[in-house]
């Protein structure tokens, strides 16, 4: 069975002392009226995964993750943190991918399948996103786009690493705009994603593996587009910055 899952994204925003205040909030109303089965994941800043993996190291639900790592082991690359660096501190999961990252930072297939074997191989789960802009939608080319970033990013692995992925789908369209994908949108690629990893490792692998919806979820969405077959959860950006509005999130999946 595979597992929901919420997971926080900060991008670039929040002091430590805000950092401090917002996990702690969420940390107290994450609770038992969580389901078991509900992974909560924290992908703070950098200079703040110590911090909140400290404020969590207690707490059964949540664990935390970073936002990206470099494609390369170690070494003279200033301002750049490995993998293996994370794995150190005990951070569990790692975002690749993201479409800031595609955007702002040219990354595709020239570093993602190297940041996912790097993360992999130091024991991290990458989170790793795909998803197509506006112009690509409105040519009907989403389908096709979004196929050829997994197929890039993660069909070098083989079936027991894939196992170690989950799929984050933000159409870049829905990202911070606060227009979300509807859940028939929603559902529609997640099952386009299912089929696809299940044409490459077969259903039992494909079954197993969490896709999660990202793209403006806030507390009055995310009932409905969680309720789709194929919706695991989600990649939450802006409403992640809000301990109640998280937490409320987090009790919808
Ligand atoms: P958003 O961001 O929820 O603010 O749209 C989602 C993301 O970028 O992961």
């Amino acid at each position: 069975m595979r597992k929901k899952i919420v997971a926080g994204n900060w991008k670039m925003n929040k002091t430590l002392d805000e950092a401090y205040v917002l996990t702690s909030e969420i940390a107290g109303m994450v609770n038992d009226e969580v389901r078991g089965d509900v992974q909560v994941i924290l992908c703070t800043p950098f200079p703040y995964l110590i911090p909140v993996l400290n404020l969590v190291a207690n707490h059964p639900a949540i664990a935390v993750g970073a936002q990206n790592c470099s494609e390369h082991e170690w070494g003279a690359y200033t301002g750049e943190t490995s993998a293996g660096m994370l794995a150190s501190l005990k951070v569990r999961y790692v975002i690749l991918g993201h479409s800031e990252r595609r955007h702002y930072f040219n990354e595709r297939g020239n570093v993602l399948p190297a940041k996912v074997d790097i993360a992999l191989k130091h024991g991290l789960s990458p989170i790793f996103c795909c998803g197509e802009p506006l112009e690509v939608r409105e040519k009907g080319d989403h389908e096709k786009l979004v196929r050829q970033q997994i197929n890039e990013g993660l069909f070098h692995l083989d079936e027991g690493a894939i196992q170690n992925i989950i799929v984050a789908y933000e159409p870049v369209w829905a990202i911070g705009t606060g227009k979300t994908a509807t859940a028939e949108q929603a559902q529609e690629m997640h099952a386009v994603i299912r089929r696809q990893l299940t044409e490459k490792y077969g259903k039992g692998n494909a079954e197993n593996i969490s896709i999660l919806y990202g793209g403006s979820v806030n507390a009055g969405n995310a009932k409905e587009l969680f309720a789709c077959p194929d919706v695991d959860g989600g990649l939450v950006g802006g409403a992640s910055l809000k301990s109640r509005e998280f937490t409320e999130i987090v009790k919808s999946v």
